[in-house]
Order: C-alpha cells, then structure tokens, then sequence
C-alpha cells in the first residue's frame, strides 16, 4: 500500500468531509445522541467548512491518502487557548493544538496513524512553539493509549460540548522539540 501524508488544499474539501462523517461519531462517547452527532458533522465537518479550513491562516490539515483517497486527517492550530481550564492545565506556553486527530476504522491498529502522528508533531515541532496540547474525550480510551503512545501526557480535564449537553475530556500536552532554524512556519 502507498501512503501520502501532505497538506489540504480547497480541492480536498469533499473527501475530507466524506472522511470526518464516518470518523467523528467513533470519537464520541457510546451514549451521545446520534441527532447531536449528526448536528455537528453537518456545522463543523462540512465541505464548506473544510474549504474554509484549508485556507485559515494558522490553521493545517494533514491528509493521510492511499491509492483509494484520503483515509485520515489530522489540523494544527496556532491560535492561543482561551478556555480556562486548558490555560491552568497547561504547564507550557505558548503551544500548538493539535485540534482534530482521525483514521478510518478500516485502517486502525496498522500504523497508518502513528504515521500521521509523527508527520503531525513534525510539523506542530516546525512552528518553532515549545508545546502542543489537545482535548480528548475520557470515555475514548483508544484514543487516549495512543496519544500516550505518542509522547502526551494527561494534565488536566475540560468540558465540551455536543449539541446541549456536555461531554468530559482530559487535557494532555507534550513538549516539542525546539524548531531547527530556519524553520517555516506551521500557517
Ligand atoms: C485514535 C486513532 C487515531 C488511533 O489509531 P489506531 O490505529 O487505532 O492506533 P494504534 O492501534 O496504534 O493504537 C491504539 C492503542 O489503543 C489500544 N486499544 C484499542 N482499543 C482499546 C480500548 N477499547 N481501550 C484501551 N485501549 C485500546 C490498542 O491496543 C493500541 O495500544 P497498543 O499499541 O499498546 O496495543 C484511531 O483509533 C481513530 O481514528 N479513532 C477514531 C477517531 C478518534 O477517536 N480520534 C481521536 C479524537 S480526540
């Protein structure tokens, strides 16, 4: 299998949004109602908004294709958190978010992710920033063994919300190692 990991353009907006449809809901706590999933795909995960995305300053998203197209995708953020429970979790500043981290079910526990972990911290590490944090959900322990695979550490718990309710998360962090100069920037 040959696999590309490179940097969205507007043209990747509908697979993409094709992409976050079927790996979102696997992000999201068993009890989650479906009409509130499906309300976020649609507002947050749409084509449109992944146009958008593509092009937003400070913002990046990584593709992960095979032959058959795009089957994982991760964003960067440089935008500062303002939530304050991510700012007293913190121990680092200023940091990358690594803001959206996905792999199709098909492709789980294959490597293909740790792939996309390594092309995603290599590029949060390029923005020259000391640390990168996210949000994952508490009940999402997949995903949380492989963040701690991959160098986070648990600091700290946020809310966030799905539809009107609100789910639990951890905060983790890890520290980049410092950009090697003349490095571009992450935007
Ligand atoms: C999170 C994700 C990218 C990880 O990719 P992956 O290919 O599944 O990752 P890996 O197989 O390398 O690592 C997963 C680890 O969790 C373990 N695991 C699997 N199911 C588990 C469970 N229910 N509870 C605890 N650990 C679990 C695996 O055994 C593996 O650990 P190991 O290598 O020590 O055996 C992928 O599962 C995914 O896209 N999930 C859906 C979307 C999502 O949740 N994204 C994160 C949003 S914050």
């Amino acid at each position: 299998m040959t696999i590309d990991i490179s940097t969205a353009t507007a043209d990747d907006a509908a697979a993409l949004a094709a992409c976050a449809a079927i790996t979102f809901p696997l992000a999201c706590p068993p009890d989650s109602r479906p009409e509130d999933i499906r309300r976020h795909i649609e507002t947050n995960l749409s084509a449109e908004r992944f146009a958008a995305l593509a092009g937003l300053p400070g913002h990046t998203i990584l593709c992960l294709r095979d032959e058959g197209g795009i089957v994982g995708w991760s964003m960067i953020v440089l935008d500062q958190p303002t939530d304050a429970d991510v700012l007293s979790a913190l121990s680092i500043s200023p940091v990358v978010e690594l803001s959206k981290f996905y792999v199709h079910p098909d492709h789980h526990g294959r490597g293909l992710a740790a792939a996309l972990m390594g092309a995603t911290l290599e590029l949060a590490a390029a923005s020259g920033l000391p640390g990168v944090w996210l949000g994952v959900n508490q009940e999402n322990a997949r995903a949380i063994r492989f963040y701690t695979k991959h160098g986070f550490r648990e600091v700290g718990t946020k809310r966030f919300r799905l539809g009107d309710r609100f789910e639990d998360d951890f905060i983790l962090q890890q520290a980049l190692p410092a950009a090697a100069a003349g490095a571009v920037s992450a935007a």
